[in-house]
């Protein structure tokens, strides 16, 4: 895919920057000429919108720091400075905390798009991989981040959280002092937070790069997981992939400018709306929405394992719930990439998908009665999925014919209203 340049300069002030910085060749490859299969779908966008939404996030979350103050005693009212005086201060807060919302709904629905085609199979593990590295930075961020308004639910959050790291034998209670900067939730967590939700943004701009860098090397997947074999099966990114990508965009932002502008505050909790009180713990402690699933897992366990505490179970359950994901690449032993083709596999593709969700709402739930069973059972069923599903189906599932390429499918599914054989597209003219 990363092949030879069609850039050619035409003003002379070009040709002069292409012979010492290629940067608009850099450009013009990857965003205008690059060859894109012509049958992506909607489902292929939501790349492209989170690159919008991070840039979004850090742009805003600058402006947000001029104004913010980093001390217990002032963070909280600070915030309700930003809203109340600053010029815009209400839309920069309000288009950063819903936008971390949006972030999320959008990676959850690329990562699913990965999942339903394929796309971490072989040649793009590492692409995969990256992507993992992209979202455990993504979670850490909005973990500290929702600390800094300094409500209720911040600091129970916090606390909740680094407690869990106590879990670990030995190096546990160190760990937790480490993160805290003392023996509590208090100005040196806040501070070392603040100062890390600055600084891990730009680390997760420097990993997409690379994300996008690996995908321009071994080309996108599309619906029907047959690799691109020759120039009929592609069109250029440029006009369009950008046109799809940015009518998505649009759609996408008209429901987040609905959050914004109409219920800005649905998705958080009232409670951060109350000052941080060390000495009265909330009814019940919930983190953001994105963080359910996961919650749900690492409460689940609340039993002992053999040596292993009910605690620490929860730890590694839930830090073992991403890690597995490292590995799917291999996990996974079907060789047909698209679930299109895959008819066993994608029952379980959306037992999974429920799964996930009931476990968010489970999440929500306070620990107690018929929910950490529930909790249980969905947590089985997310680890057998990745560890007994996957391997498995792969070797005894018998999937659909193929196409030949992805024109001969592009073609079946339009052509015959044009009269062209479908045979015909398929010509086995490849690039080498
Ligand atoms: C800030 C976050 C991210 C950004 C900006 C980003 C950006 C992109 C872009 C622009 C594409 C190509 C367009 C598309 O397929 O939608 C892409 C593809 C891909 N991304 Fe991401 N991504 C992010 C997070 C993730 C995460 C968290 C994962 C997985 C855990 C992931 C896995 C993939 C994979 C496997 C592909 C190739 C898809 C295919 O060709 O089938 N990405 N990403």
């Amino acid at each position: 895919m990363s092949g030879h340049s069609s850039y050619v300069p035409s003003a002379g002030v070009m040709r002069w920057l292409d012979a010492r910085l290629p940067l608009p060749r850099l450009l013009y490859d990857s965003f205008v000429a690059f060859p894109v299969p012509r049958n992506l779908n909607y489902a292929y966008t939501f790349g492209g919108i989170l690159a919008i939404f991070l840039a979004s996030q850090i742009l805003t979350g600058v402006v947000l720091a001029m104004h913010y103050a980093a001390n217990s005693g002032l963070a909280f009212q600070s915030v309700e400075h930003i809203v109340r005086d600053v010029n815009w201060g209400w839309l920069l807060r309000y288009m950063h905390a819903n936008g971390a919302s949006f972030f999320f709904i959008a990676v959850y629905l690329h990562i699913f798009r990965g999942l339903y085609y394929g796309s971490y199979k072989a040649p793009r593990e590492v692409l995969w991989i990256l992507g993992v590295i992209i979202f455990l930075l993504m979670m850490a961020t909005a973990f500290m981040g929702y600390v800094l308004p300094w409500g209720q639910m911040s600091f129970w959050g916090a606390t909740v959280i680094t407690g869990f790291f106590t879990a670990f034998p030995g190096v546990g209670t160190a760990i937790q002092t480490l993160l805290l900067g003392g023996f509590a939730v208090d100005n040196a967590t806040l501070n070392r937070f603040f100062s890390l939700h600055y600084l891990l943004p730009f680390m997760i701009a420097g990993v997409v790069i690379l994300h996008i860098w690996a995908l321009h090397v071994v080309g996108q997947t599309n619906p029907t997981g047959v690799e691109v074999k020759s120039s009929k099966d592609t069109v250029p990114f440029t006009p369009h992939a950008t046109i799809k990508d940015g009518f998505a965009m649009v759609v996408f932002m008209a429901v987040f400018a609905y959050f914004l502008f109409y219920i800005p505050n649905y998705l958080g909790h009232p409670d951060n709306y109350i000052p941080a009180n060390p000495l009265q713990t909330p009814a019940h402690i919930v983190p953001e929405w994105y963080f359910l699933p996961f919650y749900a897992m690492l409460r689940a366990i609340t039993f002992n394992i053999g040596p292993i505490d009910s605690k620490l179970g929860g730890v590694l359950v839930m830090f073992g719930s991403i890690i597995v994901l490292f590995f799917l690449p291999w996990l996974d032993t079907s060789r047909v990439k698209s679930t299109t083709y895959r008819p066993l596999y994608k029952i379980f593709f959306w037992v999974f998908a429920v799964n996930a969700v009931i476990l968010g709402w489970l999440g929500s739930r306070p620990a107690e009665g018929i929910y950490p069973i529930l909790s249980l059972i969905g947590t089985i069923y997310y680890f057998a999925h990745f560890l007994i599903v996957l391997p498995v189906l792969g070797l005894i599932e018998t999937p659909r014919k193929l196409p030949n390429s992805i024109s001969e499918a592009v073609l079946a599914k339009h052509g015959g209203a044009r009269g062209v054989p479908v045979g015909a597209a398929a010509s086995p003219e490849t690039k080498g």
